[in-house]
């Protein structure tokens, strides 16, 4: 089996999830390829030591990320930091010529992501994806597939969304996530919205005008130290978008919810498809269940489908039993590994999310900014600072 030698930098929560999915690698028996984790970054060295003590291949332990990158046996990275870092970090890999998975939103506002694609339109032989797992769950890959077989029919409308609830307490401290230095304007639409956009965008579902609503509900919160600090990001969105499906031409209304402040949801994403001959449900609040109604004339009935460990990479795991966040971050570093291998994605569906997808996410969540400050709908610019060629990396004319 093939290895490629990874470097990690950011050993926070997202750099332990990609360590783990590192470490039970031999979960995915025909993967032709392994990733092997040589060397770790991190700002404050002590969050290092969990991964040297759990994997004896790491030979660098860095607080200096250009260190790591001048590593000649680092073939790969996966940068795992907060989201004002990304431009710096990503352009920075790419020109030290490793191939990189990089962390949503993939450039903190449009220019820091601009400036990413501008550096791998002007390195083609770099391979760049952006993290985003849950087009990975079994019922999401069912979808993609009926979306490629055109079972929907007509697209009569999409709702998608990602809703947490733990900062409906006023009381929860304030993270780098909260702050707009840190995390960006967009708030939590940039946090979630990639995820929301995944699979409408891969569908190739455009939307060309948002009426967004935005809502700052705490905005102070402790600082953890005994005082009250400002929370200026945005806490929940609601983004109306007009949408195109480029397979029929026609318009569509859709949907997206990004919020923290949603009561009861935990950590629930879901997505809403309601066609003329296909309509489909799925919500990670029942992550085995997948709701559809297929319409061929007669009676309309929803039927619910039990999905198990149906995943797109063959998994060690039986096909009955359940799937969790760990296997689809699992899923999702096979699919990087895989394109990597071959120069193509196993299928639509199963294939990291794009540079170029992540700018349409960036100029559609500009665009509802300035919709929510103005309160009006803003048409969103397709071609705005859109570089040519960017994250064209091997691919297929049929998956561009
Ligand atoms: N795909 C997902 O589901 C998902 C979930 C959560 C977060 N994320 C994304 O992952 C990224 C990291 O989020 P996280 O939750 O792991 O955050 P985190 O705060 O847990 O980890 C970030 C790490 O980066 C380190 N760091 C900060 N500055 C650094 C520097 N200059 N050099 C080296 N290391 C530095 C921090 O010390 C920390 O260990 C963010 O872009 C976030 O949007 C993705």
């Amino acid at each position: 089996m093939k290895t490629i030698r990874f470097g990690l930098i950011g050993c926070g929560m997202m750099g332990r999830e990609f360590a783990s999915a590192v470490a039970r690698w031999c979960h995915l028996p025909e993967m032709e390829t392994k990733p092997e984790i040589v060397a770790v970054c991190n700002r404050t060295l002590q969050k290092t030591k969990w991964f040297s003590d759990h994997f004896p291949t790491i030979r660098q332990v860095t607080d200096d990320y250009r260190e790591l990158l001048a590593n000649p046996s680092v073939e790969a990275v996966y940068i795992a930091v907060p989201n004002h870092l990304h431009a710096e970090f990503y352009c920075a890999a790419i020109e030290a010529g490793k191939h990189l998975l990089g962390e949503k939103p993939f450039g903190i506002d449009l220019p820091a992501n601009a400036a990413i694609l501008d550096c791998i339109a002007r390195h083609p032989d770099i391979f760049v994806r952006c993290s985003s797992q849950f087009i990975f769950s079994p019922a999401l890959q069912r979808i993609g597939k009926l979306i490629d077989a055109g079972a929907f029919g007509r697209i009569l409308e999409v709702e998608a969304g990602f809703l947490h609830s733990s900062d409906l307490d006023p009381q929860k401290p304030i993270n780098w996530k909260r702050r707009v230095a840190s995390n960006g304007v967009y708030g939590c639409v940039g946090d979630l919205g990639m995820h929301i956009c995944a699979i409408p965008f891969r569908a190739g579902w455009k939307p060309q005008t948002v009426r967004a609503i935005l809502s700052n509900i705490v905005p102070v919160r402790p600082d953890g130290i005994g005082g009250m600090v400002p929370c200026d990001t945005w806490d929940n969105a609601t983004l109306f978008c007009d949408t195109v499906d480029p397979a029929s031409g026609e318009r569509f209304p859709m949907t997206l919810k990004a919020q923290r402040i949603a009561p009861g949801e935990k950590n629930t994403y879901y997505l809403r498809i309601l066609g003329t001959r296909t309509s489909a449900s799925f919500s990670t609040k029942n992550p085995k269940c997948l709701e559809l109604l297929e319409y061929a004339g007669g009676e309309q009935v929803w039927g619910r489908i039990e999905m198990g460990q149906e995943m797109a990479f063959a998994s060690i795991t039986g096909g009955i039993f359940e799937w969790g966040f760990s296997d689809l971050i699992l899923q999702m570093w096979a699919a990087f590994l895989d394109e990597l291998e071959h120069g193509r994605p196993l299928s639509r569906f199963a294939g990291c999310v794009r540079p170029e997808e992540t700018a349409a996410s960036h100029r559609l969540f500009t665009a509802a900014l300035e919709s929510h400050a103005e309160s009006r709908v803003v048409k969103i610019d397709e071609h705005a600072n859109q570089p040519a060629a960017a994250g064209q990396h091997n691919l297929p004319a049929d998956f561009k």
